[in-house]
């Protein structure tokens, strides 16, 4: 009824609707109207309401609302319908929220997002900053008929889905993946990507893919920490404001041809689009891990999803994880024996 009220109120907008041809419509009371009316404008819309006249939609608010963001979808897993997105206005972090619903049995292709996480994370233990409003902080959940050992190409798929997805809305951005998984613009971090799972030795219950994009923050909205590292497509894209919810829908689309482009016939397609659009491959790269750092020329992407880095004397090491720094530095090119 909500969605049939929204959906009719935008088709006639800027004219008005009386409350009595939508009751008739819908074969509900006017009671039942008002009552929806008033869910949608707590959900942020700005109807006008005339004693007269009836009601006229003003404004549809730019939050990630399962009905904006479903509306142009045509998924077939992630997000193929609307009962399938979980909107919240605020959160402690949607991978958690989505790893309760997990394990409450939700389908495949559940999506949670928000407009501000209050405990978002991030890699290796960081908190991620996701005030109100200015990002697409979102989770994805896919329970894919593979191994745990498959689910870094997974971080890939959605890295390369992102990029796609900024891409057809800013054509032009200079955006890059750097491995696994950060995207940059000019050597700015403007998304991160958490995948969590569930697995057994070799049975893979679910993987939670976490993407926090930053669109419209300022310089003002990053934390003193991040402030000369993270950047924003607003401020990439000459202080425009880009919409977060056509993005979020984009990028959703791109993911699910990804996704069942994978399933269907591996993961060549999904590694060759993540190498289109990565800038560490042939680049000079310092790797930290657990066990120490390591420089090369990152000279190939396994099958897997391993990065294999070559050092200045011949040596060749494989990482399935770490953290790299683009260019080159002043460390010392260590042998590679850290391990
Ligand atoms: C990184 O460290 O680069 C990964 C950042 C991942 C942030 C996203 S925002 C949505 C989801 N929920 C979280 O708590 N983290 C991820």
């Amino acid at each position: 009824m909500h969605r049939k009220i929204l959906e009719l109120l935008k088709e006639r907008s800027p004219s008005y609707l009386s409350g009595e041809e939508m009751a008739h419509l819908f074969s509900v009371s006017r009671t039942s109207i008002w009552k929806n009316i008033q869910a949608l404008q707590s959900d942020g819309y700005l109807i006008d309401r005339s004693p007269r006249l009836g009601y006229r939609l003003v404004e549809v608010p730019d939050l990630l609302l399962p009905a904006e963001i479903g509306r142009e979808l045509h998924t077939k897993i992630i997000a193929s319908s609307e009962e399938l997105i979980h909107h919240f206005r605020q959160i402690d972090s949607t991978n958690n929220a989505l790893k309760n619903l997990a394990e409450k049995g939700v389908p495949e292709g559940t999506v949670v997002v928000a407009e501000e996480q209050t405990g978002g994370r991030g890699r290796l233990g960081r908190s991620w900053s996701s005030p109100f409003g200015k990002g697409i902080w979102m989770s994805v959940l896919l329970k894919p008929p593979l191994a745990p050992q498959d689910t870094p190409l997974f971080t890939l798929l959605a890295a390369a889905a992102v990029v796609k997805g900024i891409l057809v809305n800013l054509p032009d951005l200079p955006v890059g993946i750097k491995w696994p998984n950060d995207l940059l613009i000019k050597n700015r971090k403007v998304c991160g990507i958490l995948t969590e799972l569930k697995a057994e030795a070799d049975l893979l219950h679910y993987l939670v893919i976490g993407i926090g994009i930053n669109i419209n923050l300022r310089e003002e909205d990053f934390p003193a920490e991040i402030k000369n590292t993270a950047t924003s497509l607003y401020l990439e894209n000459n202080r425009q404001l880009v919409s977060r919810q056509k993005l979020a829908s984009t990028l959703l689309q791109e993911m699910d041809h990804f996704y069942r482009e994978y399933i269907d016939n591996g993961p060549e397609m999904v590694i060759s689009e993540w190498k289109k659009y990565n800038i560490t491959l042939s680049n000079y790269v310092t790797i930290k891990t657990a066990q120490g750092s390591f420089s090369g020329r990152a000279i190939a992407l396994d099958g897997d999803g391993a990065l294999l880095v070559e050092d200045a004397e011949g040596h060749q090491k494989r990482f399935q994880a770490g953290e790299v720094t683009l260019g080159k530095s002043s460390e010392e090119i260590r042998p590679p024996d850290l391990n």
